[in-house]
């Protein structure tokens, strides 16, 4: 991608009677790519090893991935790259939120620097859930000021939400999340044949971001879960018609709100539904409460408080708990009946909104509008609506 950036810069004193100085503006071009593929490692699959900078086949692979991964389809990994005779250099990495940290990020370094990975033309390839995806994406983004990546999601969060923006980072000083960078990969390659391996558990919690932009932003996804969900999660996104429209939608939908929006400098952002009270409460309740499974918990309590406001009806808010429900997503948590908690998330996250609500809520399911006038009052109802479910 470095290699097709444009620059435009212009420099010069300013004024020749005035203190010197000189301004330089540029812009870089980004472009990358997402594709749902099958069969990524099938011996007769040449995508991934066509996705080098040059566009020549690649002839070594530098490969990061999570160890889960490895165990399970390391096997198929290494025989495709003997097939193809491709040199592939592997680094397997037992993962979780504990060690999504810097360390292991400089073990990546490592691992890039013994392998001896070209500058341009050696995409690395990082397979795994969010948190292997976030931690290559991190080293590429540092090492030797960025090399380009690929990603290989392997679970839903990785596969409808981690792999399609650009967003990197690891844990530190206690905080989630705390050091990153944007860096972009040059492809996402989504094989959703990885799903069939992901526990029931992890596919639910994956779940809820599909819950979240159905919710917030399409309706004819949230069709199409409340009608599968169930299927879905129990044939592990391995049927042939609808999970690929699922995908393409959720897919499509992050697109949609990312690609306008990929510095996040607006800080109004549909996708940020299911993530206004989660992120504190999430913290608070960890390992008790996953991610997906707090964003899901999140989108229940805003459905109820646009509920009050008349923006949503009874029976939507119904229609979200039984697709919840179908998703094997939990409808209660005590964090989320605690009004005095609720407010503290909230403004919590305010500090990241620069200092107002700016709360995405549902107007109609599949429609978006942000509010800035949430009290203590409307939060105490929504908590005991949450309460009764
Ligand atoms: N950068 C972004 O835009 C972005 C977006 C969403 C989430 N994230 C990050 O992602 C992380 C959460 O991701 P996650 O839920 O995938 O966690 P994770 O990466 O820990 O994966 C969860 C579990 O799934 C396993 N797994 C992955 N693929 C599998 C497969 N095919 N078969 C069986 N098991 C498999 C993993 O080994 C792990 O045990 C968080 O750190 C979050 O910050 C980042
Ligand atoms: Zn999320």
């Amino acid at each position: 991608m470095n290699d097709r950036a444009m620059f435009k810069a212009s420099w010069g004193a300013l004024d020749r009677n005035g203190p010197q100085q000189w301004r330089v503006t540029a812009s870089q071009e980004l472009a990358y790519e997402v594709r749902q593929v099958e069969g990524l490692f099938e011996p007769g699959n040449k995508v991934l090893l066509n996705c080098s900078e040059g566009g020549q086949l690649a002839a070594r692979q530098v490969v990061v991935i999570d160890q889960r991964v490895d165990a399970l389809y390391g096997q198929a990994i290494r025989a495709y790259y003997d097939h193809h005779r491709v040199t592939a250099h592997i680094l397997t990495l037992p993962v979780s939120e504990e060690t999504k940290d810097l360390d292991t990020a400089l073990q990546i370094v490592r691992h890039l620097e013994t392998a001896g990975v070209l500058r341009r033309s050696d995409p690395i390839v990082a397979i795994g859930g969010g948190v292997l995806l976030d931690l290559v994406g991190f080293a590429a983004g540092m090492y030797r000021r960025g090399v380009p990546y690929i990603k290989v999601p392997t679970n839903g969060m990785a596969m409808w939400d981690a792999a399609i923006g650009i967003k990197t980072a690891v844990n530190t000083l206690g905080r989630r999340n705390r050091l990153g960078s944007y860096h972009a990969p040059s492809i996402a390659l989504l094989d959703r044949s990885f799903l069939k391996t992901v526990d029931r558990r992890d596919l639910s919690n994956g779940m809820g971001e599909l819950l979240k932009l159905a919710v917030i932003k399409d309706a004819r996804l949230f069709d199409l879960l409340e009608r599968h969900s169930a299927m879905l999660l129990g044939s592990r996104f391995q049927d042939p018609v609808v999970a690929p429209e699922v995908i393409e939608h959720a897919v499509h939908g992050m697109l949609e709100e990312l690609a306008p929006n990929l510095w996040e400098r607006t800080l109004e952002r549909s996708v940020d539904f299911g993530h206004s009270f989660g992120p504190l409460i999430e913290m608070k309740a960890l390992p008790e409460l996953l991610h997906g499974e707090a964003v899901a918990l999140d989108v229940l309590f805003s459905c109820w408080l646009a509920r009050e406001r008349g923006m949503l009806e009874d029976r939507e808010v119904q229609r979200v708990i039984h697709v919840m429900r179908s998703m094997a997503l939990p409808l209660r948590h005590r964090f989320f009946e605690q009004p005095a908690l609720l407010m503290e998330a909230l403004e919590d996250t305010m500090r990241h909104r620069d200092g107002q609500q700016r709360l995405p809520l549902p107007r109609g399911i599949g429609h978006c509008t942000f509010v800035n006038d949430v009290s203590l009052a409307d939060l105490t109802v929504a908590a005991r609506r949450m309460a009764d479910v």
